[in-house]
């Protein structure tokens, strides 16, 4: 049987070697669930894109933010372009970022805001936030950006005891620490205007989410929240199978009906 497979490929690409082994790609990619492998060069080929739309300037400022030792921290620059776009197309005005670090996913998120929008971001780490705010300030979106330093919990605690800010939030992006990933969804959801948006990063957990026993404490962690927030919020979450995995909840209006 083999044999013959291999005697058949070899015909078709004496044919039309391009296209049989483009079929061959599509077909192999059609079997594994339909989806292409977005590996490190595809990643890098979707940045180029991205690059060929910002000034020199920015770009310049982007890739000093990459270039840090701990950068890996940051999203992608291609899932910061898609909150920066999703922003966009939700018209979203006030975003509220758990877990900002050297603020790029922050700035992203500022750009994509309606011109009087404000993103409300908090971290517990003050290293790197002369960093962020000159980031921001290169970036142009300074004025969009209040940045509050001290624990999630506290954070999130102040703003649902402040009636003003309670379902006050259009969207609310979670990128901090994976252990407390519900109780921030809880907290958030209170300060989630009715049909606002929930982000939620690194759910696939570099895909070690799929095993039974993954050995991560992280991933178990993420196993936990991943079951309970599909099972909390059944058709109104989604889990996007793209960077580390982004889970996105809508806050439906009248949630029981619509599930
Ligand atoms: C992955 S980084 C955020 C990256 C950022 N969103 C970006 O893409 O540019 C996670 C951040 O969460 C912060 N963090 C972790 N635990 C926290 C907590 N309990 N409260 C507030 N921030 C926390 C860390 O200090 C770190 O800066």
């Amino acid at each position: 049987m083999k044999e013959l497979v291999s005697k058949i490929r070899k015909f078709f690409k004496q044919l039309h070697p391009v296209k049989v082994r483009k079929a061959i790609h599509y077909q192999k990619s059609r079997s594994s669930g339909g989806h292409v492998q977005v590996n490190m060069h595809v990643n890098q080929y979707i940045e180029q894109l991205i690059r060929l739309t910002e000034t020199p300037e920015d770009n310049f400022s982007i890739r000093s933010n990459q270039k840090h030792e701990r950068s890996y921290l940051n999203v992608p620059l291609s899932e910061a372009r898609f909150l920066e776009v999703l922003m966009k197309a939700l018209g979203a005005k006030h975003a509220l970022e758990i877990g900002t670090f050297r603020g790029f996913s922050t700035a992203f998120i500022a750009r994509g805001l309606a011109k009087d929008g404000k993103v409300f971001a908090c971290d517990e780490d003050a290293r790197p936030v002369p960093f962020a705010r000159r980031f921001w300030q290169a970036m142009g979106v300074e004025e969009k950006i209040h940045f509050e330093l001290g624990m999630a919990k506290g954070v999130l605690e102040k703003l649902t005891k402040d009636e003003p800010t309670l379902e006050f939030f259009d969207v609310v992006f979670i990128d901090a620490d994976k252990e407390n990933y519900k109780e921030y969804t809880l907290e958030a959801w209170k300060l989630l205007r009715p049909g606002g948006t929930l982000l939620v990063d690194n759910t696939l957990n570099k895909g070690l989410v799929r095993y039974e026993e993954s050995g991560d404490n992280s991933a178990e962690h993420i196993k936990e929240f991943n079951t309970w927030i599909f099972e909390t919020f059944q058709k109104q979450v989604s889990l996007l199978p793209a960077w580390d995995g982004l889970t996105m909840v809508v806050k439906a209006e009248h949630i029981s009906e619509e599930n």
